[in-house]
Order: structure tokens, then C-alpha cells, then sequence
């Protein structure tokens, strides 16, 4: 708590162009708590460093990143917006979290399997011990809700079993974080194999909606999307690229699987892809203009990255003073 506020953490990798999976399963919810919670929003540039990253566009997206937030309704306001390198206490924490999580425990976590078969030459330490620093994130600020699309769920679990871990041997240290995952959008999956997660580093581009895509591209990779050979619009099961395309098209106008099924019923394929490309397009236009103009203003993005790392800075420290405090560490006054 930060008086009478619960908080509210997460974060978004500056590693690719971010995707309509980023924009529906996490940062398109952000902007919804930060009525009632104190929230802090981080672009985690140490996450990304765990594959090779090019150092100019690891700069590049994180300021893109930073506006891009700010474009979806993240007012900078009310929201702690910043970056993780700017914040040492994230990687201090994470070492000493490190000295808490078991090697079983990591080896278990699908991310680390997945990208340790991707990037088969770099199966680095930092990759392995990822979610400790994850883990360090939420805990330095003693979030109450992480909202995250649940590829992202087990790493809060395990952040969670980090936490109670800690909290036995050290009690009333942290607070237990719970992973808020949306109902609808929490998985969108690749328009050219539905029965994977669309993923920013994936290497087919027509697999991808990126949220800065033009309404052009947009509507020719929805049309291009993997679907299958019936030719009714309905969700069930075996309709993976179907049913992927509903999820976006009730993401993006809110109504039920139903609703869009009576929609489309005696329309074709072609028809149906038109319309999600169209919505999405529709939704996405404003966010993308709102984007050029806040990333034409570096010097304003630099601004409230300062800002935003002093003031998380500020809450970091209090719990990692406290942890090394109960550690034992020596305290200099
Ligand atoms: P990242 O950068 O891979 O993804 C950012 C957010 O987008 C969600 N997401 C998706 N949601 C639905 N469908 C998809 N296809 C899809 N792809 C991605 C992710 O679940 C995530 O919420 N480890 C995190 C970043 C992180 C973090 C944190 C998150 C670092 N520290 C602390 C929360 C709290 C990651 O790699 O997200």
C-alpha cells in the first residue's frame, strides 16, 4: 500500500515492435487501474539483454516503448512510467532473490525451455535467472496486482513462491502479488500457425499484427490469416484460426462469441477477415497518431523518464533497504 492505494506493477520488453498480443493482453489494460491504484509501468530493458540485442535499436524501441505506453492512456501523471536500468535497486534485488530460487524451480519455467531452444548458441545465465529478476520488479514495490497476458502467469507464480519463501524466513517482507489476466485476449495467437502464441520475435511478419502496422498491412495480413475449410464463422474447438480471429474482433468491439457468430452467419471467410482488419485498424489509428507526436518529442520522453525513475527509485529503496536490513547486511548511515 502507498497510503490508502494498493499497487499495481508490470512491464513490457523494449526487445521487438510491439504486437496486438502486447496491446490486448497487457498494455491495453494498464490504463484501467490507475484510478484505483498506485501503478507503476516499467520498460524492462535488463529482460531484453537476455538474447543479443542491437544497441541502437535497444535504445530506439525503449523510447518507443516509453511512447507507446503514453499513447494507449498511460498519463504520466498518474502513472510511474520509467525504465529498468534507470532503477539499480531492480538488479540488486534480483541478485539477492536469486540466492532464494531453486534451480528446479527455474529449470521448470516454459520461457526458459522455449528460449533456450531458439537461441540454442547463447543459453545464457541471465536467461535461466530471468524470472528472479521478475520477481525483483514486482516485490521492490510491494505490488498488489500484476497485469500480465498469461504467458506471463507462471512467472508471477513463481514470484509469488519467491515471495512466501522469503517471507517464511524473514517475516512480513513483501507483499504476495496476484497475476491479473483478462479475460478475453490473454493469448492471441499467430495469424500464420493459430496454435501459437503471436510473438514479437517471431521471424514470419505476416504471423504478426504490429500495433504500429498501417491500416494497409493490417488488413492484408488479417486477409492472408491461416483459417480452415469449413466456411462458417463460429468458436469451437479445432477452429484455432477462427476462433483467434473472434477473440480479436470481440477484443476489439466487445461483443460475445455469440453476437459475432450471428453477425457473419451466411457471410464467407473473406467477409469476416475484412471486418476484424477493419476494427483493429479503426481501433489503432488513434493510438498510433498519438505515438508520432509523443515520440517526436524526445527531450519530453527523456523528461518523464527521469521522472519516473526518481520516483520509483524512491520506493525501491525503501524495500531494499528493508530486505538487507533483515539479511544482515551492514547499513552505513
Ligand atoms: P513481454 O515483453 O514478452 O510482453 C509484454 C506483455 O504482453 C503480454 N503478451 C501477450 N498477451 C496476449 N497475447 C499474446 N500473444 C502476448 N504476447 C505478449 C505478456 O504476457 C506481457 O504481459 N517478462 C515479461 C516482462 C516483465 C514483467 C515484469 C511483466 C518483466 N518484469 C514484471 C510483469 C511484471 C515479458 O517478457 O513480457
Amino acid at each position: 500500500m502507498i497510503g490508502e492505494q494498493k499497487i499495481c506493477f508490470s512491464g513490457v520488453q523494449p526487445s521487438g515492435n510491439l504486437t496486438i498480443g502486447n496491446y490486448l493482453g497487457a498494455i491495453r489494460n494498464f490504463a484501467t487501474f490507475s484510478e484505483a491504484y498506485k501503478c507503476f509501468y516499467c520498460v524492462v530493458d535488463e529482460h531484453a539483454i537476455t538474447v543479443r540485442q542491437n544497441p541502437a535499436d535497444l535504445r530506439r524501441r525503449t523510447y518507443e516503448t516509453l511512447a507507446l505506453y503514453m499513447a494507449c492512456g498511460l498519463d504520466p501523471e498518474k502513472n510511474t512510467l520509467y525504465v529498468q536500468s534507470h532503477v539499480p535497486a531492480h538488479a540488486e534485488l534480483a541478485w539477492i532473490l536469486n540466492c532464494y530460487t531453486m534451480f528446479g524451480e527455474l529449470s521448470r519455467m516454459t520461457q526458459f525451455k522455449d528460449k533456450s531452444a531458439r537461441h540454442a548458441d547463447n543459453v545464457n545465465a541471465g536467461l535461466f535467472t530471468y524470472p528472479a529478476l521478475m520477481a525483483a520488479d514486482i516485490l521492490l514495490y510491494q505490488t498488489d496486482v500484476v497485469p500480465v497476458g498469461i504467458d506471463q502467469k507462471q512467472h508471477v507464480e513463481l514470484c509469488r513462491n519467491i515471495a512466501e519463501r522469503f517471507n517464511q524466513i524473514f517475516p512480513d517482507t513483501f507483499t504476495v502479488p496476484e497475476p491479473i489476466i483478462p479475460q478475453s485476449g490473454k493469448k492471441i495467437m499467430s495469424l500464420a500457425d493459430p496454435t501459437k502464441k503471436m510473438s514479437k520475435s517471431d521471424e514470419n511478419p505476416n504471423a504478426i499484427v504490429y500495433i504500429l502496422d498501417d491500416r494497409d498491412t493490417i488488413i492484408r495480413k488479417f486477409r492472408r490469416a491461416v483459417t480452415d475449410s469449413e466456411t462458417v464463422v463460429r468458436f469451437a474447438d479445432g477452429k484455432d484460426g477462427i476462433n483467434n480471429l473472434m477473440t480479436i474482433y470481440a477484443c476489439f468491439t466487445g461483443k460475445t462469441m455469440e453476437e459475432i457468430e450471428r453477425e457473419f452467419a451466411g457471410h464467407g471467410y473473406g467477409d469476416f477477415k475484412l471486418a476484424v482488419g477493419e476494427v483493429c485498424a479503426d481501433a489503432l489509428a488513434p493510438v498510433q497518431a498519438r505515438y508520432r507526436e509523443l515520440l517526436a518529442d524526445k527531450a519530453d520522453l527523456e523528461a518523464q523518464m527521469k521522472r519516473g525513475a526518481e520516483e520509483a527509485a524512491y520506493y525501491a529503496r525503501k524495500t531494499l533497504s528493508k530486505v538487507q536490513r533483515k539479511l544482515g547486511f551492514v547499513q552505513l548511515r
